[in-house]
């Protein structure tokens, strides 16, 4: 099996307030952009790298990894779903795809192997999630609780998640038509009516979204790289 990663990285990184997009910040040692593709690129399967970058991207150049042998650029677009759209332009439909965020660097190279074996050996796509663990509750528009949501169904979506490229664009551009709203690609392919399987994966494989997310993952990374 050959799949093709695509990896949105043309955010803004709003909530991170930092300087520049959050992707581009350093910790242990290289950029989150960097450690995040060379996790793909540590997978045998993977053969080709597509990275959606800002249009005015000002920082890419300096992380060299365009000069990579599997490492292609693309422009990204004004919500991750039509980054996400743009790398799948490029792509055969018969193509399996793979789209992980920039945003997501501690992702285990170990699941993205276990969502690769998942989805070849039953031909269907699916996504890494992570059981959720505290409480849920369900709240009126005033802050009150109205319920206890019933765990033990209930899933963190997270990325990788993978699909063959022509039903993805398929399922992206039916949704963007009905107006559904597509934050991961599970969900263009849910609202779709084709399904999609859940592969349990590491919580460690957090999304960095706000200052206090950095020491978080920083440790992750210098975990993983056994320098802790
Ligand atoms: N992304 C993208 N194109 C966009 C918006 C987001 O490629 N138009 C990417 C981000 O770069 C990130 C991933 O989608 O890797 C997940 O998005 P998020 O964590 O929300 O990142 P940002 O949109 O950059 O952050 P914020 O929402 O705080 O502005
Ligand atoms: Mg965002």
């Amino acid at each position: 099996i050959s799949v093709t990663a695509i990896v949105p990285a043309a955010g803004v990184g709003k909530r991170m307030k930092s300087d520049c997009p959050k992707q581009y910040l350093t910790i242990a040692g290289k950029t989150i952009l960097e450690h995040t593709v060379h996790k793909l690129l540590a997978c045998q399967h993977i053969t080709e790298v597509v990275i959606a970058i800002g249009q005015r991207d000002e920082y890419f150049a300096d992380t060299k990894l365009g000069k990579h042998p599997k490492v292609s650029v693309v422009d990204g677009g004004k919500e991750r779903v039509d980054s996400v759209f743009s790398g799948l332009t490029a792509c055969d439909e018969e193509q399996w795809v793979m789209v992980h965020d920039a945003a997501r660097p501690c992702v285990q190279v170990a699941d993205i192997e276990s969502l690769i074996v998942q989805c070849q050996q039953s031909n269907v796509g699916g996504l890494l999630a992570a059981k959720v663990k505290d409480t849920m509750k369900r709240s009126h528009a005033n802050g009150l609780v109205e319920s206890t949501v019933e765990r033990e169904n209930l899933w963190h979506a997270l990325t990788p998640q993978m699909y063959k490229a022509g039903e993805l664009k398929a399922a992206i551009e039916d949704g963007l038509r009905k107006g559904v709203i597509i934050t991961d690609e599970s969900s263009a392919i849910e609202a779709f009516g084709l399904p999609s399987q859940l592969v349990e994966a590491s919580s460690e494989n957090l999304k960095i979204t706000q200052p206090e997310d950095l020491a978080l993952a920083e440790f992750i990374l210098l975990k993983q790289q056994e320098k802790l």
